[in-house]
């Protein structure tokens, strides 16, 4: 059974990981990692967690079995705090959520749920985009197509080669979209870019999916769902997908909530929130509840709520320091190029405007490690790793020249 793995696709993002693992020099440079890291280089526990996470304890934590829908409180709070609290979507019972162990299995279950209703559908991607968000929908089946959105090379938006692929999306086709903080490009939408996307959403009849990933990390808690809350004003259906991930710092908790919002033509509700949990249940049977019960905890209690957005608007700013700092470092070190995209950008991640050879070169001869696309996590870099980069670079620009 287990002799031929002639299929075995080799992941980018696992290869990277191994090849720095193998480099033995002593100053290699990881800037391929997707967690927060403080000004030490620590993964930081938000004290709010540790606080809640002592209560529950204190409290007697059961460990009994949830349903495959996972924590319903968590999935309530998430919902409040992406789309608000007023939102008409929450008064009118057009809503079903499920808690998920993190956005990727809300992206696979989401997934599993459009291919068995609509298994013609396409789903449209961003390129470029999170690699691994593609394969929760090439497995489930889906056909992939992408829409031009970032211009790497520039450092800029693509908006009118994006709207211009996406008149091409046919009925049910689904458009992914990154919520908040793109991965890998840090470049968002904004409130204009927002209106027209849900335009052409209109106008042909898709439906969008928005995975919200990084809210709290780019310009605010609120304003980096303007964009998802917008979408869900303007169009009639919709699925999200939040991860609790990096919000709250328990990437190994697994906690994050699939939700689907149906139209008023829409079948029965709870029919479709049955159909959910059966298909959670084939997929990874139930989540783990520890994150989402530390997620609850805070968010049902004013005082904690308080400190997670104080800690998390202090890892946000720490997040823009660093961001200004690198452009500063990349100009000086190479005088007329203008870095200001790192310093607009949102989130941990932006892509360096080079090639894949030349990020090939970077690794071998400066052991700086990054991601496709030579997507850099901007909040990594420690001591003076941002003038290595600097001068990497400037070498990578000046070897154009010279070539
Ligand atoms: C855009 C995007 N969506 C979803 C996820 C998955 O997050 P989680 O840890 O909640 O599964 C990530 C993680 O890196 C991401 O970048």
């Amino acid at each position: 059974m287990f002799k031929n793995f002639r299929d075995y696709v080799n992941d980018p993002i696992e290869a990277m990981f191994i090849r720095l693992a193998e480099d033995q020099y002593p100053d290699k440079i990881d800037l391929g990692i997707g967690v927060f890291r403080d000004a030490f280089g620590n993964v930081p526990v938000m004290d709010v967690v540790r606080q809640a996470e002592s209560r529950l304890i204190a409290r007697g934590l059961p460990k009994s079995y949830l349903s495959p829908l996972g924590n319903h409180d968590y999935c309530r709070d998430i919902e409040r705090l992406v789309l608000g609290g007023n939102h008409t979507v929450l008064q009118t019972s057009r809503i079903v959520s499920a808690q998920t162990p993190g956005a990727g299995s809300a992206l696979r279950l989401g997934a599993a749920l459009i291919h068995s209703l609509s298994p013609h559908s396409v789903v449209w991607v961003s390129e470029p985009t999170w690699p691994h968000q593609v394969e929760f929908f090439e497995v489930a089946g889906l056909e992939i197509r992408s829409y031009r959105y970032y211009d790497q090379a520039k450092g800029f938006l693509d908006i009118e080669g994006m709207l211009e692929d996406l008149w091409e999306m046919q009925r049910d086709d689904i458009i992914l979209l990154h919520g908040c903080c793109h991965n890998p490009t840090g470049q968002d939408l904004d409130i204009a870019q927002w209106k027209l996307v849900a335009d052409a959403v209109n106008r042909t009849g898709a439906l969008p999916f928005v995975d919200v990933a990084y809210q709290g990390f780019g310009e605010g808690i609120e304003e980096d769902v303007a964009g998802a809350r917008l979408m869900i004003e303007s169009v009639p259906e919709m699925l999200l997908a939040v991860s609790s991930s990096k919000s709250f710092g328990i990437y190994r908790e697994r906690a994050g909530m699939l939700s689907v919002m149906v139209g008023s033509e829409a079948g029965d509700i709870v029919s479709l929130g049955a159909k959910m949990r059966d298909m959670a249940r084939q997929l990874y049977f139930m989540a783990p509840d520890h994150g989402a019960a530390i997620v609850h905890e805070i968010l049902s209690d004013s005082e904690l709520e308080a400190l997670w957005r104080k800690e998390l608007d202090g890892i946000r700013q720490h997040v823009c320091e660093k961001r200004k700092a690198l452009r500063t470092t990349i100009e000086a070190a190479n005088p007329g190029f203008d870095a200001s995209f790192i310093e607009r950008q949102h989130g941990m991640f932006s892509c360096l405007p080079i090639t894949e050879e030349e990020q090939v070169f970077l690794e071998k001869q400066y052991h700086i490690y990054m991601l496709p696309d030579a997507r850099v996590n901007v909040a990594a870099m420690l001591g003076n790793q941002s003038e290595i980069l600097a001068g990497a670079f400037a070498d990578v620009r000046a070897k154009r020249v010279s070539a």
